[in-house]
């Protein structure tokens, strides 16, 4: 086609766009013949901004499309600690996963610190069978597993990352987050106590962060006010799980640690999966009340709140916790055929990132080493 030819096709079709009724009355083949006549038409008389293909057509391009790329740096990667120094147990319910002991831990962990992991959050699982009570006294025993990782780690691991996460299911007779009133229900005000000076063990242990998932109202105040009162506060950083959902993605996870409640539900303390309002409220709290990072979880079930939590928190750093069931979810639909495990590891992976997240806590971790070095 000759570009006076075109000029003309432009200019006539400009013409037809005025009188829409009559041009859809025409036969269909001659509508057709004017409203594509050339490759080269559509992209100067149409829109041009309809033409995207260019823009990421090359593997660097489309890595450009992301606001965020997946780096090393970004992950944290979930450890389940046992009394039973010895100990290496594969979790059935969690694909790859072991609880181990402290004599286990550091070999584990050296080639994945070779291979650049950055940052590890530990879970202690006490097993011996006179440690739980009713107010989680193993929690901060010196002796126990976790305090006793944070110094192993520290001495052998300098540049590793430590956060303690902050709980009392796994230490409780009955399996739940905090220190209960008579009734069964959550003591607030003790389980807070309770919860602050855990954290405050785990961070004089040397652990770098500390990260409460308990979900009792105030939490994140006590612990940022005893850090202060120890002179610590500089220190140590403060990792709240802010949004965390109820639900039925954490069953793993609770075979691993341990930590199924003996008795009714955590509905009334972790947050109802519907509550986009509770769950912003819940944010906007733990950043007043002196949170370094603010936490979702789970991650790909709650994206929208990932990208809330962006929003509210637009001065900080976000994590997401893609929790076991995730991880179970995607091995299992990895193994029945429906996806590539590793296609699908990065896809669920970068959706999070795209929501807003700058932090995961994945049980990929060690496959996100080997895989973002090729
Ligand atoms: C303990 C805790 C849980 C998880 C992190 N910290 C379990 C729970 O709340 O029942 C879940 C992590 C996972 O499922 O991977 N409060
Ligand atoms: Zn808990």
């Amino acid at each position: 086609m000759s570009f006076s030819t075109l000029v003309q096709d432009i200019a006539f079709r400009d013409s037809r766009s005025d009188e829409r009724s009559s041009q859809i009355s025409l036969p269909h083949s001659v509508a057709r013949s004017y409203a594509s006549t050339s490759a080269t038409s559509v992209s100067i008389a149409g829109d041009i901004s309809s033409q995207l293909h260019g823009g990421y057509s090359h593997p660097l391009t489309r890595a450009w499309q992301a606001e965020r790329q997946l780096t090393k740096a970004m992950l944290i990667y979930p450890l389940f600690i046992t009394d039973n120094p010895d100990e290496e147990t594969l979790i059935p319910s969690l694909p790859n996963q072991h609880r181990r002991g402290l004599n286990r831990i550091v070999p584990f962990l050296r080639p994945l610190v070779a291979k650049g992991l950055r940052s590890v959050i530990l879970f202690g699982v006490p097993l011996e069978p006179t440690a739980k009570d009713a107010l989680g006294t193993a929690a901060d025993d010196p002796a126990g597993p976790v305090m006793s990782a944070i110094a192993l780690l520290r001495r052998n691991f300098p540049q590793l990352f430590i956060v303690a996460d902050v709980c009392l299911c796994e230490y409780t007779s009955h399996g739940h987050c905090g220190i209960l009133r008579e009734d069964g229900s959550l003591n607030n005000a003790m389980s807070v106590e309770r919860i602050s000076d855990v954290a405050m063990a785990y961070a004089q242990a040397g652990a770098h962060c500390v990260a409460p998932s308990d979900m009792n109202d105030g939490r994140v105040r006590a612990i940022k006010l005893k850090l202060i009162e120890a002179g610590i506060a500089h220190r140590v950083n403060l990792m709240s799980y802010s949004a965390k959902f109820s639900g039925c993605l954490y069953g793993p996870f609770r075979d691993a640690a341990g930590s199924c409640p003996s008795f009714g539900d955590r509905k009334c303390y972790q947050l109802p999966p519907g509550g986009r309002g509770l769950a912003r409220r819940a944010i906007q709290r733990d950043i007043g009340e002196g949170a370094d990072i603010i936490m979702v979880k789970p991650a790909s079930s709650y994206l929208d709140i990932i990208s809330d939590a962006k929003e509210i928190g637009k001065d900080m750093p976000v994590a997401a916790y893609q929790v076991s069931g995730e991880f179970a979810m995607i091995h299992a639909g990895a193994k029945a055929g429906v996806f590539d495990l590793k296609t699908m590891a990065f896809e669920s992976t970068e959706g999070i990132l795209r929501a807003g997240a700058g932090i995961v806590v994945s049980y990929f971790t060690p496959e996100f080493l080997d895989w973002l070095s090729t």
